[in-house]
C-alpha cells in the first residue's frame, strides 16, 4: 500500500499573512478556514500551517513561548478544533510546525533555566562556562548575525542560541527535555493534527565537545560544524519514532540544511524508522554569493538539473524526496528560477510541471500558485523580517555597496514570500480591513487570486491541473526517474516509467525558441499537459519549443 503521504500535495501557509477576519492586520485561523473551499479547487491535500503557538514573534512564531497554546493574534484553540473539523471534513489534512530545536526565551522553561545552575530547568538549555578570559566558549556565530553565545549574570554562564538570542537552543542531551517534547507532540496528535513538520531539526543534537566553527564557512554559517546532523541526531529521532509517531497514521517532514542525499537517506529510509521526508537545500543553494544566500548570482539550469537528478536518482527505492521551490524562507520561485517580467505567467507554470511530476511529495508556497512574485518595495524601509535586517548589518559592515545590498534583499529576503495573500484586486486586496502587518505588494492589483479564478490560463488553472494528473496516474507517484539529454543548454527533460507507462516531461528555462531532440522510441506519445494551447497532441522526435515551455506526455 502506498503510504497517504506520498499520494498527497501539500499546501503551505503562512498564517499571519494569509486571511485577516478581525481587521488585526495579520491573518487567523478564521481567515483560513474561509478559505479552504479555494483550497478544494486547487485541490491540495494536505495544509501545512506555520508556527501558531504563543509567541513574543521575534521571529515571527519561530520562537515559542508556550507549546500548548494558540496566539490569541490568531485565534484561540476553538478555532483550531474547528479548523480540524472542517478541514477533515473536505478531506484536508492539517500538518503543524514542530519547533523544538530551541523555544523563545519567554518560555517558562528558560525564564526558570537562566535564574540558576540547580533548579529543575537548569539543565534544559545548553549553559557553558566562559573561558578563562570570560569570553564565549566558541566562536560560533548565529544565523541572524554575531555570536550565537549569550551571557547571562545569574548564572556566570552562557546560552548557545543558533538564531536570535531570544531564542534559545534546547539541550536535547537531557532526557527531560525530550520526554517534555514527545509529551507536547502527543497531545498535538491527540488533538487529531495529521503530522508534523520539523523545524531545523538536523541541529539538535550538538557535538559535546564544542568544536571551533569551519574557518570561512559563510552559507553555512560557523557553527554548522558542531550541530549540523550531529552525533546523537537518528538516536534522538528513533527515540521521537518509538515513543510518539509510530503511534499514529501522521506524516512527517524534517527541515535539514546542508544535508547530503547520504544523510537524508539516513534519516528517511523507512527501515530506520525516523522521518518520512526531508526537506534538503542544494537547489537553494545554486546561487549563494559571498554573503551567502543575499546574493545577485542567477542560478545554472543546469547545476539545477544535476541537483535535482541527484536527489531523484539516489532516494530511489532509499527514501522518500519532498519537492519544493519556495517556502517562507525563500525568494519567489518565479522571480528566482523563470522569468518574472515577460513570461511570469509561463514560466510560473513550467516550474510547477517540472517539479509536480517528480517523484516526491510536492509543496506549494501560498502564492505560488497564482505566480507571485518578488516584491519589488521601493526601499529597504519596507522590509520587516530579522534574517534580513541582520544579513544587512553584516553586509554594511563588510563594506558592500548599497546598491548591492538592495539587489540581493529585493532577490532574497524572505519578506518576499510573507506579504499579504491578494485574494481581490480591490482595497486592502481582501486580506484585511485594518492595516497589513507588512506592506502589499505593488503587484497585487495585477497578481491577485480574483483575477487567476477569472482567468482560465492562470497558473492557478495549471497548478490544478497539475495535482488532478497525480491522482489520476500512478507512473507520477511511482515511477522511476531518468534524465533525458543531460547536456542540453536550455532544456531539462526527463522520464518516469513504471511497468509500461512512460513519463515524458520537457521544460524550457529559456525566454528564446529551441529545438528538442528525444529518443526515437519515446516520439508518438500523447500530451497530457502543456502551458502553450499550440503544444503539439503527439510528440515528434524533434520538436520546436516556445519560450519556457513545458510538456508533459505518456506513452
Ligand atoms: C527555520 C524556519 C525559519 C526560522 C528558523 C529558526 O529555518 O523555517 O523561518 O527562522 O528555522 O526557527
Amino acid at each position: 500500500m502506498v503510504n497517504w503521504w506520498k499520494k498527497s500535495v501539500v499546501y503551505q501557509i503562512y498564517p499571519q499573512s494569509y486571511k485577516d477576519t478581525t481587521g488585526s492586520g495579520m491573518g487567523d485561523l478564521n481567515g483560513i478556514i474561509e478559505k479552504l473551499p479555494y483550497l478544494v479547487k486547487l485541490g491540495i491535500d494536505v495544509i501545512w500551517l506555520n508556527p501558531i503557538y504563543q509567541s513574543p514573534l521575534v521571529d515571527n512564531g519561530y520562537d515559542i513561548s508556550d507549546y500548548y497554546q494558540i496566539n490569541p493574534v490568531y485565534g484561540t484553540m476553538k478555532h483550531l478544533e474547528r479548523l480540524l473539523e472542517e478541514a477533515h471534513q473536505l478531506g484536508i489534512k492539517i500538518v503543524m510546525d514542530l519547533v523544538v530545536n530551541h523555544t523563545s526565551d519567554q518560555h517558562e522553561w528558560f525564564i526558570k533555566s537562566a535564574e540558576s545552575r540547580d533548579n529543575e530547568y537548569s539543565d534544559y538549555y545548553i549553559w557553558i562556562d566562559p573561558k578563562e578570559d570570560g569570553s564565549e566558549p566558541t566562536d560560533w556565530g548565529s544565523t541572524f548575525g554575531g555570536s550565537a553565545w549569550e551571557y547571562v549574570e545569574s548564572r556566570g554562564q552562557y546560552y548557545l542560541h543558533l538564531f536570535a538570542k531570544e531564542q534559545p537552543d534546547l539541550n536535547w542531551e537531557n532526557p527531560k527535555v525530550r520526554e517534555a517534547v514527545y509529551q507536547m507532540m502527543d497531545f498535538w496528535f491527540k488533538k487529531g493534527i495529521d503530522g508534523f513538520r520539523m523545524d531545523v531539526i538536523s541541529l539538535i543534537s550538538k557535538r559535546q565537545d564544542w568544536p571551533m566553527a569551519l574557518p570561512g564557512a559563510v552559507y553555512t554559517k560557523s557553527y554548522y560544524v558542531g550541530a549540523s546532523n550531529g552525533p546523537r541526531v537518528h538516536e534522538f529521532l528513533q527515540e521521537m519514532n518509538r515513543k510518539v509517531l509510530s503511534k499514529y497514521d501522521i506524516m512527517t517532514v524534517g527541515e535539514t540544511a546542508n544535508t547530503t542525499v547520504e544523510q537524508a537517506i539516513l534519516y528517511t529510509d523507512p527501515k530506520r524508522e525516523e522521518l518520512n521526508m526531508v526537506f534538503h537545500f542544494d537547489h537553494m543553494h545554486l546561487d549563494y554569493g559571498r554573503f551567502g544566500k543575499f546574493s545577485d548570482v542567477r542560478f545554472k539550469m543546469s547545476d539545477l538539473r544535476n541537483v535535482m537528478s541527484e536527489w531523484q536518482d539516489k532516494l530511489e527505492g532509499r527514501g522518500w524526496s519532498s519537492l519544493y521551490w519556495s517556502n517562507h524562507d525563500q525568494p519567489r520561485a518565479v522571480t528566482r528560477f523563470g522569468n518574472d517580467l515577460f513570461y511570469r505567467v509561463e514560466s510560473a507554470k513550467m516550474l510547477g510541471t517540472l517539479l509536480h511530476m517528480m517523484k516526491g511529495t510536492p509543496y506549494i508556497y501560498q502564492g505560488e500558485e497564482i505566480g507571485m512574485r518578488n516584491v519589488p518595495f521601493e526601499d529597504l524601509e519596507h522590509y520587516q523580517d530579522i534574517e534580513t535586517f541582520a544579513t544587512i548589518d553584516e553586509m554594511m559592515a563588510a563594506g558592500a555597496d548599497r546598491e548591492y545590498i538592495k539587489r540581493s534583499v529585493f532577490l532574497k529576503s524572505r519578506d518576499n514570500a510573507r506579504t499579504p495573500m491578494p485574494w481581490t484586486a480591490k482595497e486592502k486586496f481582501g486580506f484585511t480591513t485594518g492595516t497589513p502587518w507588512i506592506d502589499f505588494s505593488p503587484d497585487n492589483s495585477k497578481i491577485n487570486v480574483e483575477q487567476a479564478l477569472a482567468d482560465e490560463n492562470s497558473v492557478f488553472y495549471h497548478y490544478r491541473k497539475l495535482i488532478k494528473l497525480r491522482k489520476e496516474y500512478e507512473v507520477i507517484i511511482d515511477g522511476v526517474y531518468e534524465l533525458l539529454n543531460p547536456n542540453d543548454s536550455a532544456v531539462y527533460g526527463y522520464t518516469r516509467t513504471l511497468n509500461r507507462q512512460k513519463l515524458i516531461v520537457i521544460c524550457s528555462f529559456t525566454e528564446n525558441k529551441v529545438n528538442y531532440e528525444i529518443p526515437q522510441e519515446l516520439a508518438g506519445a500523447k500530451l497530457l499537459l502543456s502551458n502553450y494551447t499550440t503544444s503539439a497532441q503527439c510528440l515528434a522526435q524533434k520538436t520546436e519549443l516556445s519560450p519556457y515551455e513545458a510538456l508533459i506526455y505518456l506513452i
